[in-house]
């Protein structure tokens, strides 16, 4: 299991010493989430301090887009070489135009499902994706609760990957612990966010490594 932490939990105040604790670590990915105050009701960062987040990350970034205007955010972040660009299903009206474009800048492109999305909905675009992520809380806040109805849909994603585009990596967000890693990898999943498991833990090397089973 793959994990890359969600600096949302880290301390923005000391943002430079927790990536760097967090890469040090040995996470496998650092997890940026952008809030654009329209599409979830709460605001983050923008290309200006993930540049600086950027420069100090000795991991790959995985940009998670939680906005309006997926395409005005692309053309903002491609410039720092993300290794994936995930935006939601939710808010595009031509995921596969997106797909195209995030490619074009040779980054790899995800699409996101909220809690109430279903798989089905990307059964004509898993083909040209690198990772599906599955929300297992409402996108905006770290620090929520584990919605577990993501197990039964990351199988049923699972499967429907298998038959069509085996490559492609299932990611699940939000709530993640060491209490449901293991329900998490039984389903297929193979890589996890973790922000406040992490970032609140006492020993945050512990925290990454109970959850790369
Ligand atoms: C929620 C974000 C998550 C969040 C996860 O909108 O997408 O990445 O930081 O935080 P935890 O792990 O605390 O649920
Ligand atoms: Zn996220």
């Amino acid at each position: 299991m793959k994990v890359a932490p969600s600096i949302l939990s880290a301390d923005f105040g000391n943002l430079q010493r927790d990536v760097e604790e967090i890469c040090n670590a040995g996470c496998d990915l650092v997890h940026v989430d952008v809030m654009d105050g329209h599409f979830v009701p709460n605001m983050t960062i923008g290309p200006v301090v993930v540049s600086s987040v950027a420069k100090v990350a000795t991991k790959p970034l995985d940009v998670h887009l939680m906005v309006e205007d997926n395409n005005f955010f692309v053309d903002l972040f491609a410039p720092l070489k993300p290794e994936y660009i995930s935006f939601h299903i939710e808010s595009e009206n031509h995921p596969h135009r997106l797909i195209q474009k995030i490619r074009s800048y040779g980054i790899k492109p995800s699409i996101v499902l909220n809690p109430n999305s279903r798989p089905e909905e990307l059964e004509y675009l898993i083909e040209f994706l690198d990772m599906v992520l599955l929300m297992s809380v409402n996108p905006g806040f770290g620090g929520q609760s584990f919605i577990d109805t993501v197990i039964p849909k990351a199988k049923k994603l699972k499967a429907m990957i298998e038959k069509i585009n085996p490559d492609c990596l299932i990611q699940v967000d939000g709530g993640v612990s060491d209490k449901n890693i293991q329900l998490l990898k039984d389903a297929g999943v193979d890589v996890v966010v973790a922000g406040s498991y992490v970032f609140k833990h006492e020993n945050r090397k512990a925290a990454i490594e109970s959850l790369q089973i």
